[in-house]
C-alpha cells in the first residue's frame, strides 16, 4: 500500500500489539495524527486537549471551521471532566445502555476544552467506541482523543485503512489498519442539552432503539437528510453536501418497481450521451434492470430487509464506483426506518439537490 509519510501498523483487531499502540499514542500525545478504526468508520485522531493538533485537523481535511469535533475517550467515567455541571440523569442511562458503541452525546462543555473542538458551541459531543483498537489507543495516549471520519471533507467515510490512505495517505503521521469497520457508517449524534432528547444525525444506534430507552425522541430538522429549506440546522456538520463520490449521484425514492423503471430511463438517457453510469441496487431489485450490461456497473448493496447489512458496505460501495470511473451513480432508495434511516440520510446528503420521488 502507497503511504507517502505516513507510518502504516497493522494489527488484531482483538489483540493489537501493546508495543505499536504505545508508539501511536506517544504520538498522539505530542500533538500529532493518528487514523484508528472504530466500529463506525475510520477516525482520524488527535490530542483534544491541544488546540494545534486539533487545527491540524481541519486543516488536512479540508474541514469548515464551524464544524465541531467528537471526543473519544476510552472510560465511562472520563465524561465528568469534560462536560460543565453534573452527567444527567439520561445521559449516564444511555452511556451505562449503549457504551461503549455507537452513540455520541451532546452535553454542555466543560470550559477547559479548545474552542476549536466545540468550534465555540457550549456544547461538546462525546463518544466512547466499541473497539479494542480505538480503546486501546486513547487508553495510551492518556488524553480524550478528538476525532472526525478520517476521509477528506466531502467525501464517503473511510471503512478501511486504504480508503483513509487514499484521502490522507503523506498528510498524516499514522494509520492503524484493523481490517473493515463493521457499522460502516457514522455514530447517531443525540443532543441532550433540551427538554427532549434530539437526534442531529441518525447512525449505529436507531431512533427506535432509543426511544425504548428514553420515550420521545425527536428527529432534528435535516437530520433523515432532506433539504433544510431556510431552518438553520442543529448541528453545523449537517449543512454540507458529504459522504459524496467523485461521480454526481442521483437518488431515486419511492415503490421500488418504480424506482427501477425511472433508473432505467435515466441510465438509458445518459448511456445515449456517452457517459458512463453505474448503478447502485439490492437483491430484491437487482434482477429488474434490463440494459447493456458491458456499459453499465450495477453493484448490489445488499438487501432492502436487512439495512444494518446495506449500512456496512454503503461507503466502499460509493468509493467502488469511482474506481469504476462512473460519471453518474443512480442509487435506489430504501425504507428510511430502523438502520434504514441512517443509510437513506447519508445517500440524501451525497445526493444534494439530485433526489426524485417517483
Ligand atoms: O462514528 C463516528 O461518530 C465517527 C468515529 C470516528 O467516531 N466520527 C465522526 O465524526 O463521524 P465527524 O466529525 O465526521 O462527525 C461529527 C458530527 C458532525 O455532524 C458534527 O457537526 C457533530 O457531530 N457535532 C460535533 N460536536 C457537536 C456539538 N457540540 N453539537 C452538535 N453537533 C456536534
Ligand atoms: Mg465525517
Amino acid at each position: 500500500m502507497k503511504t507517502g509519510k505516513t507510518l502504516y501498523w497493522s494489527l488484531d483487531p482483538i489483540r493489537p500489539a501493546p508495543e505499536v499502540v504505545a508508539q501511536a499514542g506517544e504520538i498522539l500525545r505530542r500533538g500529532g495524527l493518528v487514523a484508528f478504526p472504530t466500529e463506525t468508520v475510520y477516525g482520524l485522531g488527535a490530542n483534544a486537549l491541544d488546540s494545534r493538533a486539533v487545527a491540524r485537523i481541519f486543516e488536512v481535511k479540508g474541514r469548515p471551521q464551524d464544524n465541531p469535533l467528537i471526543v473519544h475517550v476510552a472510560h465511562r467515567g472520563e465524561v465528568a471532566g469534560l462536560i460543565s455541571g453534573e452527567v444527567p440523569e439520561r445521559a449516564s442511562l444511555l452511556i451505562e445502555l449503549f457504551w461503549p458503541g455507537p452513540l455520541t452525546l451532546v452535553l454542555p462543555a466543560a470550559p477547559h476544552l479548545p474552542p476549536q473542538v466545540t468550534a465555540g458551541l457550549p456544547t461538546v459531543a462525546l463518544r466512547m467506541p466499541a473497539h479494542p483498537v480505538a480503546l486501546a489507543l486513547i487508553e495510551a495516549a492518556g488524553v480524550p482523543v478528538a476525532a472526525p471520519s478520517a476521509n477528506l471533507s466531502g467525501r464517503p467515510s473511510p471503512t478501511t485503512a486504504r480508503h483513509v490512505l487514499e484521502d490522507l495517505g503523506g498528510r498524516i503521521e499514522a494509520v492503524l489498519d484493523a481490517g473493515p469497520a463493521a457499522v460502516g457508517l457514522e455514530s447517531t449524534v443525540l443532543d441532550l442539552t433540551g427538554p427532549v432528547p434530539m437526534i442531529l444525525r441518525p447512525g449505529g444506534v436507531t431512533r427506535e432503539e432509543l426511544e425504548e430507552v428514553l420515550g420521545e425522541v425527536l428527529l432534528a430538522p435535516g437530520a433523515a437528510g432532506e433539504s433544510f429549506g431556510p431552518v438553520r440546522p442543529r448541528s453545523p456538520g449537517m449543512k454540507y453536501r458529504h459522504y459524496a463520490p467523485k461521480a454526481t449521484l442521483l437518488l431515486v425514492e419511492g415503490e421500488p418497481r418504480r424506482v427501477v423503471s425511472r433508473i432505467e430511463e435515466q441510465a438509458s438517457a445518459y448511456l445515449s450521451r456517452g457517459m458512463k453510469v453505474g448503478i447502485l441496487t439490492f437483491e430484491e431489485t437487482a434482477s429488474l434492470y434490463h440494459l447493456p450490461q458491458d456499459r453499465v456497473h450495477v453493484v448490489v448493496a445488499g438487501s432492502r430487509k436487512d439495512p444494518r447489512a446495506v449500512a456496512s458496505c454503503l461507503f466502499s460501495v460509493l468509493r467502488r464506483f469511482d474506481g469504476l470511473g462512473v460519471d453518474v451513480i443512480l442509487a435506489e432508495g430504501i425504507e428510511p426506518r430502523g438502520m434504514g434511516l441512517a443509510v437513506m440520510n447519508r445517500l440524501r446528503r451525497a445526493a444534494g439537490e439530485n433526489i426524485v420521488k417517483v
